[in-house]
């Protein structure tokens, strides 16, 4: 019997590098802290995990229906999931942006016309930049006060379909399809 690969992928949008490096200063020492990578930091639209192939060809036919203007956002302050108490994920936030909203609409609705399943939470954009193993109330309030920073705007012009290659150093991410607006 032929197996059927799978692979483990996500939707996200890519950021400018000067960006990417703006948010590495960010970087403050929290023991137990692992930072993503500056060149992985992205806008995650949503996650898919393990998609078998065949899904896999679908996916791109409705991801490539989606039409969508261009659109601005600007990255806010920084925050934490899930609450001050015990922050597991550190991130940096975006200014509201309705068209970001129902882009990531699009993205879900077209996702689960492929019967991949997606969480019932709202969509809440955010741009992780630490995973704290061991969460705690103090160690992250430096990073956490950064609540009005001159964060450059960007323009978003297409969104990504992403692998996401696990191994001992840490996931690997590899574009393998990029769906530009028209
Ligand atoms: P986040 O960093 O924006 O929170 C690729 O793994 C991306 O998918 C991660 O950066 C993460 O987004 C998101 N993701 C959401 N749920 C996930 C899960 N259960 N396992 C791994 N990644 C997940």
């Amino acid at each position: 019997m032929r197996r059927v690969m799978a692979m483990r992928l996500f939707i996200a949008i890519e950021l400018p590098d000067d960006l990417k490096k703006t948010f590495a200063s960010l970087r403050t020492d929290i023991p137990g802290a692992r930072w993503v990578l500056p060149e992985q930091i992205h806008l995650t639209l949503a996650f898919l995990g393990d998609v078998e192939e065949p899904v896999v060809e679908r996916l791109h036919d409705e991801l490539s229906r989606i039409r969508f203007p261009s659109f601005e956002l600007r990255p806010a302050g920084t925050g934490c999931f899930p609450n001050r108490q015990r922050p597991r994920v550190l991130w940096v936030g975006l200014e509201p942006e309705q068209l970001l909203q129902d882009l990531a609409g699009a993205v879900r609705a077209a996702v689960l016309s492929c019967g991949i399943a997606q969480e019932e939470r709202p969509f809440s954009p955010h741009l992780t930049l630490a995973r704290l193993k061991n969460p705690a109330p103090h160690g992250a309030e430096h990073f956490l006060s950064v609540q009005h920073s001159p964060f450059s705007g960007f323009s978003v012009r297409e969104f990504i379909l992403f692998q996401s290659c696990l191994s001992s150093t840490g996931a690997q991410h590899i574009p393998l399809q990029r769906f530009p607006f028209v």
